[in-house]
C-alpha cells in the first residue's frame, strides 16, 4: 500500500462506493474502505476498484476501538472520511437503537480514536490530518413553503430518530474541534440519487418498482420538498471541502433542485414511458399509489449553497434533468446488481413497511 492514504468509513454504501470509485479516478492517493457491510453495504459496488492497488477493503464496525486504533497505528492515513451510518428515515422509526449505536455511538468512538491517532502526530503529518464528517441537511428540520433555504448558521431541529442521531454525531464533531482541536470538518448535503443507490429510497425504489408493474408508494399528499443532488457532485463537492475546506467549518451542500416527491416520480416515469414501453403497465404513472404518510415527515428541504460555492468554488455539474436520466439508464442497465441486493433481509423490509 502506497504511503499516502485516505480512510473511508461506510465506503460499501451508496454515497461511500461512488466516492471510493471518484477518488481512485481523480485523486493519487490510496484509500481504505472500512465498513461493517450492514444490508446496505455492498462489496460488489467496488468491483471496479478491486484492481487498484491503491485500494484495500477492511471489513470492520466503527464502534469497535481497539481494531479502530490498530488500523490508525498500522496505516497512518493522512484524513478519515466519515461515511458510515444508518441512513434510512423509515427504518429510524421502526427501529432506532442500530442509528444511535453507529452514528452517535461509533462517531464518538472513531472521534476518540483519531483524536489518539493525531496527538500522536508531529510536524507535517500533524498539520496535514483532516477527520470529515459527512452529514445531512435533514439537522435543521422542516421548512415551511416560503421560508428562507437552510444556511451553516440555522439552529439544529431535528425530527426523526434518523436525524437526531445524525444531529448528536454532527454536535460531537463540532465538540472535538473546539474542545481538543481536532482538525475536523463537517459538510451537510442534501438528498442524493444516483447509482449504487440501495431500493429503499425513493428514487431507485420508483425505478424498480415501475418496470416490474408493481405499485409505487407515495407517502401522504406526495407534496414534500427535498432538494436532490447527483451522488457525483456531492463527492466532488467532498473532495474539495478535505483538500481546502478552513478547520472547524461546515459546508452545506445541495442541489439547488428543490422538487415535490410527486414531480419526481412523475418525471421517472416519463422517463421510463420512453426507455421501457413494452413494460407491464405503461404509462408507468398508473402504478402510483398515494399510501399512509411517515410519522413526523418533514415537509420541505432547502439547502442555502452560497458558502462553499463562493470560498471554494464549487458548483453541481448536473441539472436534476441530465442526472435523473443517468441514473434511470443505470438501473435499467443494472439490473443484476438491483437482483444481488434485494435479498431476503430486503423482501422482510418492503412486507413490513408497506404490506408487499
Ligand atoms: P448507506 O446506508 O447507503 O451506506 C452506509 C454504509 O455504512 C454501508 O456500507 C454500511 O455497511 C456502513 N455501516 C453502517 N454501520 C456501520 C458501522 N457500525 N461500522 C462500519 N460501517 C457501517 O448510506 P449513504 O446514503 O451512502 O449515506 C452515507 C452518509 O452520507 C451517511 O452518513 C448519511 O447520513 C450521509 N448522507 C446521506 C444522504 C443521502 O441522500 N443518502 C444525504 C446527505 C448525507
Ligand atoms: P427518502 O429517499 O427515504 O429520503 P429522506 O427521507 O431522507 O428525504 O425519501 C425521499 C422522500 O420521498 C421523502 O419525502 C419520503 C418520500 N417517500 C415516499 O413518498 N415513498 C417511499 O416509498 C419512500 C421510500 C419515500
Amino acid at each position: 500500500m502506497p504511503a499516502d492514504i485516505v480512510l473511508v468509513t461506510g465506503g460499501a454504501g451508496f454515497i461511500g462506493s461512488n466516492f471510493v470509485l471518484q477518488w481512485l479516478s481523480a485523486e493519487t492517493s490510496a484509500v481504505i474502505n472500512l465498513d461493517k457491510l450492514t444490508y446496505a453495504g455492498n462489496p460488489s459496488n467496488l468491483t471496479a476498484a478491486t484492481s487498484d492497488p491503491r485500494y484495500r477493503f477492511l471489513q470492520g464496525d466503527i464502534c469497535d476501538r481497539e481494531f479502530i486504533a490498530e488500523l490508525l497505528i498500522t496505516h497512518r492515513p493522512r484524513a478519515i472520511v466519515h461515511f458510515a451510518a444508518e441512513s434510512h428515515v423509515d427504518r429510524s422509526i421502526h427501529g432506532p437503537d442500530d442509528f444511535i449505536r453507529t452514528n452517535v455511538s461509533g462517531t464518538f468512538s472513531l472521534l476518540e480514536e483519531a483524536r489518539a491517532y493525531w496527538s500522536g502526530l508531529t510536524g507535517d503529518q500533524r498539520h496535514r490530518f483532516r477527520f470529515l464528517h459527512v452529514s445531512t441537511d435533514e439537522v435543521y428540520g422542516s421548512l415551511g413553503p416560503t421560508d428562507p433555504a437552510f444556511t451553516e448558521t440555522t439552529g439544529y431541529a431535528p425530527n426523526s430518530p434518523y436525524s437526531a442521531s445524525k444531529a448528536a454525531s454532527d454536535h460531537l464533531v463540532r465538540a472535538y474541534f473546539h474542545t481538543y482541536g481536532l482538525p475536523v470538518v463537517t459538510t451537510n448535503c442534501s438528498n442524493n440519487y444516483g447509482p449504487f443507490q440501495f431500493p429503499e429510497k425513493l428514487i431507485p425504489l420508483v425505478i424498480l418498482h415501475a418496470i416490474s408493474g408493481k405499485a409505487i408508494p407515495v407517502y401522504g399528499d406526495g407534496q414534500n420538498v427535498r432538494d436532490w443532488l447527483y451522488v457525483a457532485d456531492h463527492c466532488d463537492a467532498i473532495r474539495m471541502v478535505l483538500r481546502q475546506g478552513r478547520i472547524g467549518e461546515t459546508y452545506n451542500i445541495g442541489g439547488r433542485n428543490e422538487l415535490k416527491n410527486l414531480d419526481v416520480v412523475n418525471t421517472i416515469c416519463a422517463a421510463l414511458d420512453e426507455f421501457r414501453p413494452n413494460d407491464p403497465v405503461v404509462p408507468h404513472r398508473g402504478l402510483i399509489k398515494f399510501v399512509t404518510d411517515r410519522p413526523g415527515h418533514d415537509r420541505r428541504y432547502a439547502m442555502d449553497t452560497r458558502k462553499i460555492e463562493s470560498e471554494l468554488g464549487w458548483r453541481p455539474r448536473e441539472t436534476f434533468e441530465t442526472g435523473i436520466h443517468k441514473t434511470v439508464r443505470w438501473y435499467l442497465d443494472n439490473e443484476a446488481w438491483a437482483q444481488g441486493v434485494t435479498s431476503g433481509n430486503y423482501r422482510q423490509w418492503m412486507a413490513k413497511q408497506y404490506s408487499l
